[in-house]
This record gives structure tokens, sequence and C-alpha cells, in this order.
């Protein structure tokens, strides 16, 4: 029962219980030894809140803006490829959701639903992920396409020019659709829930290219058009090229350092998103959360600035805006939701995100999302919890650990 569920964690089991085990590695895996991946979740465990009492907690608001969009609390539901093998035609049911609940939806360059599919099956406008590939006839393509649809903010990744190795997706020999080996056969027959879903949906391959990409008519020519078409020689330069053709509000997501940060100021786009993939690409970088504050202060508000990774509760949402996050996104937890229960493990976990996010706001003594600052941070203890691990102190766009990461206490509160 979807109403048992209570924290993320919750619903990531169910979805184990109900997902083929090759699509519930693929999100359930970062790159080789997985070590920013956890240290994405980990490292927000070290960031400590400060606990405020005899406070009016009366007409609490989360609502806020991202890139200038109305948002019921500063979540956005990240781009993340094959998500409808997580859920028959997971994308439309995760948009739907999102919309309903008022928050971004944005659909990846891979996912299995097309954007015109998801188009057709929502009334309020959603977001488009780009990859860079060689092809730019196939980018101009797409950023017509999502035009076309309505979309209303363009997220550019910046961090997969090169694919991470996730050693769970190669030993699981991961590909949409699945293929038919007694292995792969039998991780879908323990699954009949999602396989009677499955058959009642065309949507099994990449949506957005098989039929549109030159020389990809079918499945069989998609896998080694995918492993070419990364394009490894992008630069601030294409950056550029794609605003000019989009012209609409840009976001520039896999930014983890400062000096790129810096960067990105002279692109022209409407924001930032710190973020290592997930910790799907480089490990052994930092954690999104410790990525944050050095980020923040090199930029100030010259760009809005977003984070993704490693967010699993409602505190984790208000930790991140309370360093500096204008909008936090949301990857793993929604797949597991749709994986648990189509749009409504969707809802669920928006639900549970929600509620965390207001009572902890409330506890620590605030009542609009609005007004969060570094202010409601215990930075004494975080300091001393983190002092074993932490490097010695560094300058701000420095890499530092956590015991630095978190910034000076304001008079705030
Ligand atoms: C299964 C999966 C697929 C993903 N696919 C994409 C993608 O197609 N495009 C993209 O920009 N990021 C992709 N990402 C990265 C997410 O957008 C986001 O950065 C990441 O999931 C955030 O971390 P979290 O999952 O811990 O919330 C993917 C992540 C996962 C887990």
């Amino acid at each position: 029962m979807l109403a048992d569920a209570l924290t993320i964690d919750d619903l990531k089991r169910m979805a184990r219980r109900r997902v083929p085990k090759m699509f519930f590695d693929y999100a359930d895996s970062g790159a080789w030894t997985e070590q920013t991946y956890r240290a994405n979740e980990s490292d927000f465990a070290r960031i400590l809140l400060r606990q405020r009492v005899l406070v009016d907690m009366t007409n609490r608001s989360l609502a806020t803006e991202m890139v200038g969009e109305a948002v019921s609390m500063p979540v956005a539901l990240a781009p993340t490829g094959f998500c409808g093998m997580m859920h028959a035609d997971g994308e439309i049911l995760a948009a739907q959701a999102a919309e309903a609940f008022g928050v971004p939806f944005c659909l990846s360059t891979m996912s299995i639903c097309s954007i015109e599919d998801v188009a057709a099956n929502t009334t309020r406008p959603f977001w488009f992920q780009l990859y860079v590939m060689r092809d730019r006839g196939f980018i101009e393509s797409l950023i017509e396409r999502a035009k076309a649809a309505g979309c209303t903010a363009l997220v550019l990744t910046l961090d997969l020019q090169i694919l991470g190795q996730r050693h769970k997706d190669l030993r699981n020999g991961l590909s949409a659709p699945p293929k038919w080996t007694p292995k792969h056969a039998w991780q879908l027959a323990t699954r009949p829930r999602w396989c009677l879903a499955m058959a009642q949906t065309r949507r099994h391959g990449f949506g957005n290219i098989v039929g549109h990409a030159s020389n990809v008519g079918d499945l069989s020519s998609l896998a080694s058009w995918t492993k070419e078409q990364f394009d490894p020689r992008l630069s601030w330069a294409d950056v550029d090229w794609i605003r000019q053709k989009w012209g609409g509000k840009l976001i520039l997501k896999g930014i983890l350092d400062p000096e790129d940060a810096r960067m990105s100021l002279g692109s022209g786009a409407d924001a930032i998103i710190v973020s290592n993939h997930g910790g799907r690409q480089l490990d052994g970088a930092r954690s999104s959360i410790a990525a944050l504050p050095p980020i923040v202060e090199a930029v100030g508000d010259r760009i809005e600035v977003h984070m993704d990774g490693g967010v699993r509760s409602g505190q984790d949402v208000l930790k991140a805006v309370a360093l500096g996050a204008r909008g936090v996104w949301i990857g793993r937890p929604f797949l597991y939701g749709l994986g648990a229960g189509g749009r409504a493990g969707v809802t669920r976990m928006l639900e549970i995100i929600r509620n965390e996010l207001d009572i902890t706001m409330a506890l620590c003594g605030l009542r609009d999302i609005r007004a969060v600052d570094h202010g409601i941070l215990d930075r004494g203890f975080a300091e001393a919890a983190a002092a074993p691990a932490g490097p010695p102190a560094a300058k701000a766009d420095e890499p530092a650990g956590m015991a630095t990461a978190v910034p000076e206490r304001t008079g705030a509160c």
C-alpha cells in the first residue's frame, strides 16, 4: 500500500519488489566504486539544524519561484533516462504527478516517452533536458520539437560528454527493451505487474530518438548510435550556439567547480544546477551538497543556483535551500515512487518531501521558505562532527570537506 510508505526508503523497497532487477539497478547505482553516489546522500547527515521555540508557526508557505516560474515548493523532478522502464509510460505519469503538485517536471533526451507523448498527455508546460550529440542537425530538431511542445525551459547537461561506467549495468546487460536471454526473461517473469503494464503500452524504446535521428530507424541501430553520438568536444561556444537556437530559459546542469560556475556567468544562462549526475559520472568527485556553498559564494546572486544529488527527504531540501539553492532537483526518489506505484507513487514521494520540508522549516522557527538562509544551520556542531574527515580550512573556492562548506551563521532568527 502506497499510503504505508512514510519515507523515500519505503518507496525504494516497494520499487525493488516491483521493477525488474536490471532497471531497478540502473536507478540505484553510481559510477565505479559508487563513492560519490554514497557521499551525495551521507554528507547531508553531517549538516545540522537549529531548533527554535516559541515562534509563531502558523500560515506557513513553501511556494517560491524557479527560473521565474511559480512552484508549490522548491523541488523539480530531474531528467532521468529510461524513466519509462521503471513503470510503463513512466515519463507521462511522472509529468502528470508533478503538474498536479505544482512542481516542474524535466523530460530527458533519453526518455522512453517522446516530447510529443508527454505534451499530449499534460496540460501545463514541462521542461526539456538536452544532451549534445555530434549530429547537430538532430540537436536543432530536438530544440525545435521542445519549442513546438511548449517547453518553457531547456536544461543543458554538461557532465556527460563521455559516459561514466556503472558496473551493475554492464553485468545486467541493460537495454531498452530488455534482451531475451534466460536471465532477462527470469527477471521479467518475477515481476508480473510490471510486465502487464508494459504489455499495454507501445512505448518501449527511446521515443525522442528512434525514427527521428538519421540512421536510427529501429532499436537495433540505436545502441551503436548512442555510443558514438555523445559529443566529447562540447565547449562554451556550443553552449552559446544552443542558447541562441533555443531563445528561452536556459539551465546548465552538471557544474561542480566554482571556476566552471564563474565561467557560466558569461554564458547568458538563467540558472546552473550544482550536480555530479547523481554520482554516475566522475566517481571520487565531491558530493553536490559539499560543492554548493563555494559555488554560491563564487557566483553570488548573479545567476540562480540549483542543486541535485542525494536528496532523500524534505530536511535535505531545506538544508540545500539554507546553503543557497533556489531549487532542488530530485532524481531517484521519484523513480522509486514510479516503480512502487506509477503516478500515485510519484505523488506519494512528493507528499513525503513536502510534509518533511514543512515540519522541519517550522521547527527551525520559519514560516516562509523564501526566508530560509544559513541562519537555520547549527554550524558549530556540524563542524565538530565533520572535523575528523575534513581537510584543513580552505579558501571558498578550493575543494573542501563539509567542515568548511557550512558558512558562517548570521544573526538571522
Ligand atoms: C536512472 C537515472 C537516469 C538519469 N538520466 C539522466 C539523463 O538522461 N539526463 C540528465 O541530465 N541526467 C540524468 N540523470 C541525473 C539526474 O538528472 C540527477 O542529476 C540525479 O539523479 C540527482 O541525484 P539523485 O538521483 O540522488 O536525486 C539520471 C539519474 C538517474 C538516477
